[in-house]
C-alpha cells in the first residue's frame, strides 16, 4: 500500500495553505463506520458497546460516538467530567479508575456507574453509597497473549481485584448492603479469539459465585491492524464463539447475562493521520544511517516511544526512487524515534520510503488512538497541535486550535 489511508495531495495542499504543521486530521467516515461494526453482531442476550474514551477523548469524537449509540467507559472521574461537559447523558457513562474518585458524590448522584477496581474502592463505595449497586473489576490472572506493555492481567498487574478475593468482595457487599451487578474484566489489548474464550470462562466462574451480577463487561481491547503485516480482530468470529458461553451459562443457571465491551483503539486508531514536515536530513556516514528529522514527535505521538509500535509512513511527493530512512521526532530525547524496531522503542529501524527532501510532508497514519490523548504535553515547550476533522462531505474543519505559546506557562505563579 503506497498511499495513505485517506489523506490525498489535495488535503495536504489545503492544510499547507491554511494551517501550520504538525496537524492531526480525523476522518468522520472512518469513525462512524467503525462504530457501526459493533452494532449488529451476535450477542446472546443483548449488548452494550462502551467506547474506552482514554483512547482519544476529543469532544467531537465523543459526540460522533454518542450519535452512533455507543456508551462510554472513563478511566478517571476527570474523564467522566469531560464527557459530561460534551453533553453525553451521565447514565451512558461508567468509571473504572485506578484512582479513587474525587468527584464521587457529584457523579454518582447523576447516575454515572461506579466500578470498584480494588477492595478499598469497594469499601469506599459501600460506606458512602449504601444500598446502591456497582460493578467490580477483577484481575482474572490469565495471560492475554499480548505484549507486556499493554497487558493488564496476572500476578504482575495491579489492575482490578485479584480473582481469589471474591469472598472478601461478598463480605463487603453484605456489610454495606450493596448489590454487585456488573463484572468487569480488562485483560489488556490486542487479544486473540482464544484468549477471549478462555478469559470469558474465568468470568463465568465468578458469575457463579456472585448471583446478583447480570452484566458481564468483557472490556478488553480488539486488535485493529494499522501496518500491512497486522490482522484486525474478526469481531464476528470472536462473538460467535463467546455467544455460546452465554447460552451455556443460561442453560446451567437460568441467568441471562447482558454483554458489554469496551473497544478503544479499534474504533479510533485508523481515523487519524498526522501531517508533519521533514525539516532536516542528516546522516552518520555512508555505511550508517540517513535520518529524516520532522517537526513533530513523541510530544504529539507518544505511542512509538511508549510501546515500540510501528505506524505507516508516507512521504508526500512524486519521487519514483526509494531510500532507507530512520525517521525521528523533534524532541531533545534520544528516544524520540518514529521508526523503531517493533516492540523495542529504543532501537532504530530504517524504513524504505520515497526519496525525501527538506519541507516535504510526511503522513503518519494510524495515529487516532493513544497519541493526541496521551500526548507528552508541552515537552520542550512545543504547543499542542491543531486537530482537524474531515467531514463526510469533504469539508475540513478545525476541532482544536493550536495552543498559543503563552498558554504553556499561564498557570505558573511568579514568586521570584
Ligand atoms: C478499562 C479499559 N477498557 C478498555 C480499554 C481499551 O483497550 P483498546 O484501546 O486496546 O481497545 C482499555 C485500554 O487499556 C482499558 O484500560
Amino acid at each position: 500500500m503506497n498511499t495513505p489511508r485517506f489523506i490525498t495531495p489535495e488535503i495536504v495542499s489545503h492544510v499547507r495553505e491554511n494551517y501550520q504543521t504538525p496537524v492531526y486530521i480525523y476522518s468522520e467516515k472512518e469513525l462512524r463506520e467503525r462504530a457501526k461494526d459493533f452494532l449488529d453482531f451476535p450477542s446472546a442476550y443483548g449488548h452494550t458497546v462502551r467506547y474506552a474514551m482514554k483512547a482519544n477523548p476529543q469532544r467531537n469524537i465523543l459526540k460522533i460516538f454518542d450519535q452512533e449509540w455507543l456508551s462510554f467507559d472513563a478511566s478517571s472521574d476527570f474523564e467522566a467530567l469531560r464527557i459530561l461537559a460534551s453533553g453525553v447523558n451521565p447514565d451512558k457513562v461508567q468509571i473504572s479508575s485506578q484512582e479513587l474518585w474525587v468527584h464521587a458524590q457529584e457523579l454518582i448522584s447523576k447516575w454515572v456507574f461506579f466500578v470498584a477496581t480494588s477492595l478499598h474502592q469497594l469499601e469506599f463505595f459501600g460506606k458512602n453509597f449504601p444500598w446502591q449497586s456497582c460493578g467490580i473489576r477483577v484481575n482474572p490472572g490469565v495471560n492475554s497473549w499480548a505484549f507486556a506493555k499493554i497487558a493488564t492481567w496476572g500476578a504482575t498487574s495491579s489492575f482490578g481485584i485479584w480473582h481469589e478475593k471474591i469472598s472478601e468482595v461478598k463480605a463487603l457487599a453484605q456489610k454495606y448492603d450493596i448489590a454487585i451487578t456488573k463484572l468487569h474484566f480488562h485483560i489488556g489489548s490486542e487479544n486473540t479469539p482464544e484468549s477471549w474464550v478462555s478469559s470469558a470462562g474465568l468470568g463465568f466462574d465468578i458469575l457463579r459465585q456472585i448471583e446478583t451480577i447480570d452484566i458481564f463487561d468483557m472490556g478488553w481491547g480488539h486488535k485493529m491492524a494499522i501496518m500491512p503485516y497486522e490482522t484486525s480482530a474478526d469481531l464476528q468470529a470472536i462473538w460467535e464463539a463467546v455467544k455460546k458461553q452465554f447460552e451455556d451459562f443460561y442453560s446451567e443457571t437460568g441467568r441471562k447475562i447482558h454483554l458489554e465491551m469496551e473497544p478503544g483503539k479499534y474504533l479510533v486508531i485508523n481515523s487519524c493521520s498526522m501531517l508533519v514536515e521533514i525539516q532536516d536530513i542528516v546522516d552518520t556516514g555512508r555505511v550508517w544511517f540517513t535520518f529524516l528529522k520532522t517537526n513533530s514527535g513523541m510530544n504529539d505521538m507518544p505511542r512509538v516511544a511508549m510501546y515500540g509500535v510501528q505506524e505507516p509512513l508516507f512521504v508526500m511527493n512524486n519521487s519514483q526512487e526509494y531510500e532507507d530512512y530512520v525517521v525521528v521526532g523533534h524532541c531533545c530525547e534520544s528516544s524520540d524515534i518514529i521508526t523503531s524496531k517493533l516492540y523495542d522503542a529504543e532501537t532504530i529501524e530504517p524504513r524504505n520510503l520515497r526519496k525525501a527532501s527538506i519541507w516535504d510532508i510526511l503522513v503518519v497514519d494510524g495515529t487516532g488512538a493513544y497519541n493526541s490523548g496521551m500526548a507528552i504535553k508541552n515537552y520542550n515547550s512545543f504547543p499542542e497541535s491543531w486537530e482537524l476533522l474531515l467531514r463526510e462531505n469533504g469539508e475540513i474543519l478545525e476541532i482544536r486550535a493550536r495552543q498559543e505559546v503563552e498558554d504553556i506557562w499561564k498557570n505558573e505563579k511568579e514568586i521570584i
